[in-house]
């Protein structure tokens, strides 16, 4: 078996959530961007995690990412925009920039999580703003992501990893040809 590490950073919860599940599904090691090792060299594969912030992932993965060299990674991300929007693809795009050298994007999963009641409160103060704002059309997409994410979600998260895991063995295999 091929080592496999989660790392990820979350402030209320919901992109921890999801890596708990993925570690678990891999029996694997499974650190906060605070206290992961230094030197990643013991791991094939490592599997980041980070909620977005700006539309980009939060600052204390941006640093994380930086570091990792020469690895197959697996992004996953948690945020308010809705999964499949522009703004979640950008945010991969992203992501992937931010690597060190020689990395290679395995696949990416994204969700909905839950925004925090304080942002939203803040936000419903700013109806002149269509981004952020108290739209019809935010609020629609606040209330799409309360309670995510749930049970079903961390049942597609470790069927994504699984998915995962197969992917990267086939690549493995093609690379021995
Ligand atoms: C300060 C702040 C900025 C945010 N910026 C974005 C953003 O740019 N795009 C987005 O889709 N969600 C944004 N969100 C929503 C969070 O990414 C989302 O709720 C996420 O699931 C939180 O993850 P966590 O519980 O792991 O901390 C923001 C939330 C906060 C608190």
């Amino acid at each position: 078996m091929n080592n496999w590490a989660v790392v990820y950073t979350s402030v209320t919860g919901n992109t921890e959530k999801l890596a708990k599940a993925m570690a678990e599904e891999l029996g694997c090691d499974c650190f906060t961007t605070d206290n992961a090792p230094e030197d990643l060299s013991k791991y094939d594969v490592i599997v980041a995690g980070y909620w977005l912030r700006l539309g980009g992932p939060a600052d204390k993965m941006k640093a994380f990412l930086q570091k990792i060299n020469n690895k197959t990674v697996v992004f996953f991300q948690t945020h308010g925009a809705y999964a499949g929007s522009e703004h979640a693809i950008t945010s991969f795009a992203r992501a992937g920039s931010m690597l060190g050298e020689d990395c290679y994007v395995l696949g990416t999963f994204s969700l909905q999580g839950e925004l925090n009641p304080a942002l939203i409160a803040k936000r419903s103060n700013m109806p002149q703003d269509k981004h952020h704002g108290a739209t019809p059309e935010n609020i629609a997409r606040w209330e799409a992501a309360k309670g995510h994410p749930d049970e079903n979600d961390l049942i597609k998260a470790k069927e994504f990893i699984r998915e995962m895991t197969g992917r990267y063995a086939r690549m493995l295999q093609r690379m021995k040809k």
